[in-house]
């Protein structure tokens, strides 16, 4: 197997909890090497103490972070709402409504339109660091729609959703449609799937509807998550952690309470900050989740109504400047703790035996990636092992 060295790294996040007594919660390492063997890391040190490999790279003094970890995006779409953003930011509030302007144009897409589509948003992901995602379904809400959207997420991630209760369709009512949700659509979809979720609010599906959907699709060995407060209070948090699931998503209004049991339940916050910025809403308060013990994640949402950006960077700048995280925990909720949000141990961590996934910055620090925000930092990408950029 070819092995690879890179050296000249000035600055290495590992996210190795190992490394935390030296290196803070980045389990940070200054002028480091890393070796590369096949798909994993074989070793992580001082650059003085490397051991020879085939390839060598050097990394010039530049800063290099375990791949980001996107575990909440809705790729699988067709069409465009830029006039809709264009009206919420002259003065039109954003609702969950605009989808079902989506779902026309994706049930009119072929399969073909639809991989190509998918295709190009996981290459710009890729480009800006991004080495895994989560992709959701969502925008077909019928038994072929959804099933045919995850067959396609499929061919580009392991982690996919179905997300078939993402609203009510035109012509059905609630009550039908969630039994074609537990009943022909899991079963339609369950095999390009690992995780179901429901859009728990108002204008979407409420807290019993969640429920009953979410315990369907653990029945049939899907694992749950869920789209929980982003628009208003409400108990979608709180099932969440009652369930025990391992993120709850948006997380945007809060109550005491729901931070009491994010808290006492270990249910990772998983925070969409280019949701806030794109639908001009309040940001969630990270400090006061991370102050309280919560376990915060920050994932893009990528999708075409709420927030069209894949830059994972971009929420780390937004995380930093508006909801008072500091570089460091943002670009660790961006990595190791998307993993965490997936189940994942494997990947968002740079030590022996994990996933050969890293990111060159074109900076002396991870510091860059807010302090300089909407410059393209990335300079290199390794995904399992492969220089992919
Ligand atoms: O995560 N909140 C629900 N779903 C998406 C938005 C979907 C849309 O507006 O098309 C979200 O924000
Ligand atoms: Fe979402």
């Amino acid at each position: 197997m070819t092995t690879t060295v890179i050296t000249g790294i000035g600055e290495l996040v590992t996210n190795d909890p190992a490394r935390a007594e030296q290196g803070g919660l980045l389990g940070l390492v200054h002028d480091a090497a890393v070796v590369v063997e096949g798909s994993r890391i074989a070793w992580v040190g001082p650059a003085a103490e490397a051991p020879a490999a085939d390839v060598h790279v050097d990394a010039g003094g530049r800063a290099v972070i375990p791949g980001f970890v996107d575990s909440h995006s809705h790729l699988v779409f067709a069409g465009d709402r830029s006039g809709e953003f264009e009206a919420r930011m002259t003065g039109e509030p954003y609702s969950a409504g605009g989808i079902r302007t989506t779902v026309a144009a994706t049930r009119a897409a072929s399969d073909e339109q639809l991989t190509s589509h998918v295709a190009r948003l996981v290459a710009e992901m890729r480009a800006q660091g991004t080495t895994t995602v989560e992709i959701k379904s969502g925008y077909g809400l019928s038994v072929h729609d959804e099933a045919r959207s995850l067959a396609v997420a499929r061919q580009f991630t392991d982690e996919t959703t179905l997300l078939g209760a993402h609203v009510v369709p035109s012509g059905t009512t609630p009550e039908d449609y969630v039994d074609l949700v537990t009943g022909p659509m899991l079963a339609a979809a369950a095999p390009h799937a690992r995780w179901i979720d429901v859009f728990c609010e108002d204008g979407a599906f409420d807290v019993d509807q969640a429920r009953t959907i979410l315990a369907a699709g653990s029945d049939s060995g899907l694992r749950g998550r869920l789209h929980a407060n982003q628009l208003t209070y409400g108990g979608g948090v709180r099932l969440a952690c009652e369930l025990g699931l391992v993120a709850v998503d948006h997380c945007t209004f809060l109550s005491d309470l729901d931070v009491e049991s994010l808290s006492d339940s270990g249910t990772i916050a998983t925070l969409l900050p280019g949701v806030e910025f794109s639908t001009r809403q309040p940001y969630p308060d990270a400090r006061r989740l991370l102050d309280a013990g919560v376990r915060v994640a920050l994932a893009s949402d990528c999708n075409p109504g709420s927030c069209f950006t894949s830059s994972m960077a971009l929420c780390i700048a937004l995380a930093v400047r508006e909801m008072r995280m500091s570089p460091a925990e943002a670009l660790h909720a961006a990595t190791a703790t998307g993993a965490a949000a997936l189940g994942r141990d494997d990947v968002g961590v740079l030590a022996p035996g994990k996933a050969a996934d890293l990111v060159l910055l074109d900076a002396p620090s991870h510091v860059h990636l807010a302090y300089r925000p909407g410059v393209p930092l990335v300079a290199g990408v390794w995904q399992a092992g492969r220089p992919v950029v």
